[in-house]
């Protein structure tokens, strides 16, 4: 798809898709309020797609409920709320529980394109990052989610070690209920960590490390960057080369902790090794394993639970498949950058932008349009301009 084309596409999605007081819903029906990483992601687009302001305003709509210890709530109910929302997190407004914090990749964007920063929200991304950071439970080194929903990737098989008589959407959702319950807090109601969940996924913790890298760029501040190698450290050791993944810290390392998927190879955005580098590498085009045609399937094909049409049971996600074109490009691996970001340009239009799609036949799945599937336009500019 011609460039002008597929940008023309993005930016009428999230026109579409703005709301009051300034920031982007994720689809205008399935996700009516505001998601911590997605917003992220808008904010990355909407500054590439030459509009910092909104870019901005997202990320201040992003910590406006911020609370006071630097923990950053995964959803803001601006207007509306749904029934029963106060009773069901605990909080007017807001859910009690985070998400992967991209914003620390989002500033860092913004700056790399020349947006000036304001110090305010600065200060704030790095409260968020510090919160995690100094707040959490760990395992081994590695910070811990209070609930699967922190993670991004829900229903993904790697938390079917909590869904003990075998995985159905049914039992699952009883279960995420369930897990809700037992969240350890901190006075403020502010979530540190699971009694009956014990884990530090892989994926979250990669971002994590990321997150601070990236915002250390920018700021230069080593109370940052330090965390961030510390959690680097404690990741490589995570790595099970004969199975060809990282394996989540935790009661399931034994169990659904090691099933090969997609977001588990997030760490390639901060593993320097180049034996795993490599590895990864292959790994994420292989078609007998994650590899396919419109992005790297979000479970191996190889797994028993691999469902290629169900909720992060193996579609294709265009927000990890973006994440994993920026390691390709950091490790400079062009060849796998490129297949990448072909595929997510192509699963985008197939798709119809759809949240995830099937990953042979790029067939839209989940919300359509949504609105993080405008990355493609981020990554279809840079092979514009790698190409000149
Ligand atoms: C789904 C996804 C989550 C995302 C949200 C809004 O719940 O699993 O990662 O933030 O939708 O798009």
């Amino acid at each position: 798809m011609a460039i002008d084309e597929l940008e023309a596409r993005c930016r009428a999605v999230l026109d579409a898709h703005w709301r009051e007081p300034g920031f982007t819903v994720p689809n205008a029906t399935t996700y009516p309020w505001q998601w911590l990483w997605d917003s992220a992601f808008h904010a990355v687009v909407w500054a590439h797609l030459g509009e910092p302001d909104r870019a901005i305003s997202e990320l201040r709509c992003l910590f406006d409920r911020q609370h006071e210890t630097g923990f950053v709530p995964h959803m803001t109910f601006w207007a509306d709320p749904p029934d029963g929302q106060e009773a069901f997190w605990g909080r007017a407004g807001i859910s009690s529980i985070t998400q992967p914090p991209m914003y620390g990749h989002a500033l860092a964007e913004l700056h790399r394109l020349g947006v000036d920063l304001p110090d305010d929200l600065v200060e704030r991304a790095t409260g968020g990052l510090r919160h995690l950071v100094s707040w959490r439970v760990r395992i081994g080194g590695l910070v811990v989610v209070a609930h699967p929903w922190e993670s991004g990737c829900d229903d993904s098989p790697r938390w079917d070690h909590w869904c003990p008589d075998g995985w159905s959407i049914e039992r699952w959702r009883t279960a995420k209920g369930t897990i809700m319950a037992s969240v350890e807090r901190a006075p403020g109601y502010v979530p540190i960590g699971n009694n009956e969940l014990r884990v530090a996924p892989v994926g979250f913790n990669a971002l994590l490390a990321w997150n601070l890298r990236e915002l250390a760029s920018v700021t230069g501040d080593a109370a940052l960057s330090h965390p961030a190698d510390d959690l680097v450290e404690a990741l490589q050791a995570r790595w099970d080369g004969d199975l060809g993944t990282w394996v989540d810290a935790g009661d399931s390392a034994d169990t659904s902790g090691r099933i090969r998927t997609s977001d588990a190879l997030l760490p390639l955005l901060v593993e320097h090794r180049g034996e795993v580098v490599d590895r990864v590498a292959d790994l994420l085009v292989d078609p007998g394993g994650l590899g396919a045609p419109y992005g790297p399937r979000g479970v191996d094909r190889r797994e028993p639970s691999y469902a290629p049409r169900t909720y992060w049971r193996g579609p294709a996600w265009p927000q990890l498949t973006y994440l994993l074109w920026v390691a390709a490009r950091r490790i400079d691996r062009p060849a796998l950058a490129t297949s990448l970001g072909e595929a997510l340009v192509a699963g985008a239009d197939r798709s119809g932008l759809a949240e995830f799609w099937e990953p042979d036949a790029g067939e839209g799945l989940g919300a359509i349009p949504q609105s993080w599937t405008t990355l493609a336009c981020v990554v279809q500019r840079a092979a514009v301009a790698d190409a000149r």
